[in-house]
């Protein structure tokens, strides 16, 4: 039961990044400049590494908008990898081309290089890492930004920070973490927190496990690259007593209120009005300059894991995707409740409720 649905397809080094959505209404204003603002937070944070420098991604949009509105057609967005011209030939799509400058065959732990070379049958781990590597998280923050901008209609907002970074837990103790480590030729993760202000009661359902919203919005988060952990709410319900933690219930001139929001935003698998905050977990970085220990996929010999080009940390762009994929998530639930085929259509049944 999908109304907001998209496919995106692209490698990190190919000629370019796309996305199809289907299931947006018409007349939806589509602002190009906030999709690329939205691109540019992606890119940025401390620790980032040389791909960065060059790509500088912007968004075109290829069918579906018109004069600045959507038609109700699929929208189609396309970004460019700026760095596909120093790969042509090696990411070439003509058999003629074959080459195996670039190829590598010593698996990366804690990438997907070891069970997709089984999987996929490859030895080149190269036809891995073009598809897994997080490079692909920019299209998915374009669709994102699309689906803030619906959500934005609606009233409904979005923002994320960092929690912490490594043992980090201010922006000074950040930048000295990741300086620490990027000097030590390794990597880091950290927490991030999520949240969505201004919801309508009721997104998501209790009626069938794979209506329920905190369902979605976790399996969303969870699909985020290096992302190994996410909890809605107060993340220190597993020690806490059910009194403290359950956030009890007034009424102020017939308003139901809180005075605490423990539940995140949403109890029994629905939006209960309070804002959604949701936290998630980064793994650290899995290349390092350091490398690890590894074996080669064609010899089966030890050998020191494959090191290209990567970051010290990106636990501020991870906070950026993991936003992109909470608003596609509330933007099919706003389409799922209030239908339509038009935004006029929509927002007069969401005034209507
Ligand atoms: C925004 C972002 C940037 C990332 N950049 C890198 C990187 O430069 N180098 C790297 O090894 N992993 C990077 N990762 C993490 C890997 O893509 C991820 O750990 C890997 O694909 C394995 O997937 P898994 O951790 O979900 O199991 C990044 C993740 C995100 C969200």
């Amino acid at each position: 039961m999908e109304k907001f649905r998209f496919l995106t397809s692209g490698e990190s080094h190919g000629k370019c990044l796309t996305a199809i959505i289907e299931g947006l209404p018409a007349n939806l204003e589509i602002d190009i400049d906030f999709i690329n603002a939205e691109l540019k937070r992606r890119q940025g944070g401390y620790g980032r590494g040389g791909r960065m420098k060059i790509e500088s991604d912007t968004v075109e949009i290829m069918s579906g908008v018109r004069f600045g509105k959507t038609l109700g057609s699929p929208v189609t967005l396309v970004i460019k990898n700026n760095d596909f011209e120093n790969w042509q030939k090696i990411m070439s799509t003509n058999p003629k081309d074959i080459t195996s400058e670039k190829a590598f065959t010593t698996y990366r732990p804690g990438h997907a290089d070891y069970a997709g070379s089984v999987k996929y049958h490859q030895k080149d781990l190269r036809n891995i890492l073009e598809r897994s590597s997080a490079r692909k998280t920019a299209i998915e923050v374009a669709v994102g930004a699309v689906a803030k901008l619906f959500l934005k209609q609606f009233g409904i907002t979005g923002s994320s920070k960092v929690l912490q970074i490594g043992n980090g837990k201010n922006e000074e103790e950040f930048h000295a973490e990741i300086d620490k480590a990027k000097a030590e030729g390794d990597t880091l993760g950290g927490k991030v927190q999520i949240e969505y202000e201004n919801l309508p009661v009721g997104l998501g359902s209790y009626v069938h496990w794979d209506r329920k919203l905190d369902g979605r919005i976790a399996q969303a988060v969870m699909s985020v690259p290096a992302v190994k952990s996410v909890s809605i709410g107060n993340h220190h319900a597993y020690k806490m007593r059910g009194s403290e933690y359950h956030d009890e219930i007034f009424a102020e001139d017939g308003k139901i209120t809180r005075k605490t929001n423990n539940a995140g935003g949403i109890e029994g698998g629905m939006s209960n009005g309070e804002n959604i905050v949701v936290t998630a977990v980064m793994k650290p970085i899995p290349t390092l300059v350091k490398p690890l220990q590894s074996v080669d996929c064609v010899t089966c010999l030890p050998s020191e894991a494959h090191f290209e080009r990567s970051d010290t940390c990106a636990v501020e762009a991870c906070a950026v995707v993991a936003e992109a994929r909470i608003a596609c998530v509330l933007a099919n639930e706003i389409l799922l409740k209030y239908g339509g085929d038009c935004m006029e259509e929509l927002l007069k049944n969401f005034r209507l409720q």
